[in-house]
């Protein structure tokens, strides 16, 4: 297992890219450590668990609340779990975030490690160490940055993960190349879903392409002064779409990346609108919906991230390249209302 060393500003985590699972044996000290997983990723994989003290946790979005963490605390309190204990969050985004927090707020932050178990969580989640819980409806109110020890990936993980949600990682997975990386978004389009889920040499590569590019921009802004903000491409005017209609969040990021294409073309010059829809459909992810614009204006309007009258938008210059800049609510809501909108 060949390890990598991440530094951030105060902690570092170190990767394992091409990992098996049953390796934290190595990292970790059975007697001081607790897995937390859920219950679909712990059905499918049960025999990797053998042996390891777990908590397994309901699955979905709804379960990522003070609830469920007060419940965990509770169960490590029983366990007497001290600072000498692991933590270590098997899953998706909502098993990691959730255990990062968890770690950090317990007897003031104990180490964690995650191993990420869906294509959200290699390239996206897992990294950066935001992490937290979701309050009244709103996602991800409450939470610290911490980083966590390691990341340790093992695809075979994979093996079990629905459909749709691989379609909602390649949407993230397009975002990089969109913003940073114009080679693999050539891949990309050479290539489809079924291609990388049938190739493990060619899927690992991927997978571990789009890491890297999350570490350096989390490494040269990790809270998100300056060019953090990047990585939000897609997503003002998608999180509005999704919290307005159901759709997978990659669903929603999708149609929010095309309408921050078209807003590139006005204010960057950006003339490849129709290839990066077109990448998109490969992927089975939409390009286009209609939308009610009142509606998502105001959702948008509400966004926590919000600075007065304007928004931090993300925009291409070109396929690969990208910028963000303040960007007057007006001409969102312009845009969002012109009857043309593309
Ligand atoms: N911390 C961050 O920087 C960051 C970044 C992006 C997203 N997120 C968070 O990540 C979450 C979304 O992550 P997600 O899409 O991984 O969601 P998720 O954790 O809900 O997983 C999606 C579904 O797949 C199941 N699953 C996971 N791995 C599986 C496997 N290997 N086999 C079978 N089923 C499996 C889960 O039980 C769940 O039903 C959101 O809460 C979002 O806020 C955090
Ligand atoms: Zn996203």
């Amino acid at each position: 297992m060949t390890s990598k060393k991440i530094r951030y500003s105060n902690s570092s985590t170190v990767f394992y890219f091409d990992g098996k699972f049953s390796s934290i044996k190595t990292l970790c000290r059975k007697a001081t450590t607790t897995i937390i997983t859920d219950e679909h990723v712990f059905a499918a994989h049960q025999e990797k668990f053998r042996g390891w003290n777990v908590i397994i946790l309901k699955p979905g979005e709804e379960f990522k609340v003070q609830a469920t963490a007060d419940a965990v605390i509770e169960q490590l309190i029983a366990l007497e779990a001290g600072r000498d204990h692991t933590l270590v969050g098997v899953g998706g985004g909502v098993v990691t975030d959730l255990t990062g927090y968890i770690a950090s707020v317990y007897l003031r932050g104990i180490r964690f490690g995650f191993v990420p178990t869906t294509i959200l969580g290699l390239v996206d989640a897992s990294i950066g160490g935001k992490n937290g819980i979701d309050v009244n409806g709103y996602k991800n109110l409450v939470g610290t940055i911490n980083q966590p020890a390691f990341i340790l990936h093992d695809l075979s993980f994979l093996n079990s993960l629905p459909e749709k949600d691989w379609r909602n990682g390649f949407a993230e997975v397009i975002k990089h190349a969109a913003i940073k990386d114009a080679a693999m978004f050539r891949s990309l389009e050479k290539n489809e879903l079924s291609f990388y889920r049938d190739d493990h040499k060619a899927l690992a590569a991927l997978i571990s392409r789009n890491a890297m590019i999350k570490i350096r921009v989390v490494q040269e802004d990790e809270f998100e002064r300056g060019d953090r903000k990047l990585l939000n491409f897609g997503h003002t005017i998608g999180h509005a779409i999704e919290t307005q209609y159901e759709l997978l969040h990659g669903e929603a990021i999708s149609i929010g990346m095309i309408c921050a294409a078209h807003i590139s073309e006005k204010e960057t010059g950006f003339a490849e609108t129709a290839r990066l829809a077109a990448l998109l459909e490969k992927y089975a992810l939409p390009a286009y919906a209609s939308f009610n614009p009142e509606k998502v204006f105001s959702i948008l309007k509400m966004d926590k991230k919000r600075k007065s009258s304007s928004v931090n938008y993300v925009l291409l210059n070109a396929i690969g390249n990208s910028k963000w800049q303040a960007l007057p609510l007006t001409a969102i809501r312009k845009f969002l209302f012109s009857t043309k909108k593309w």
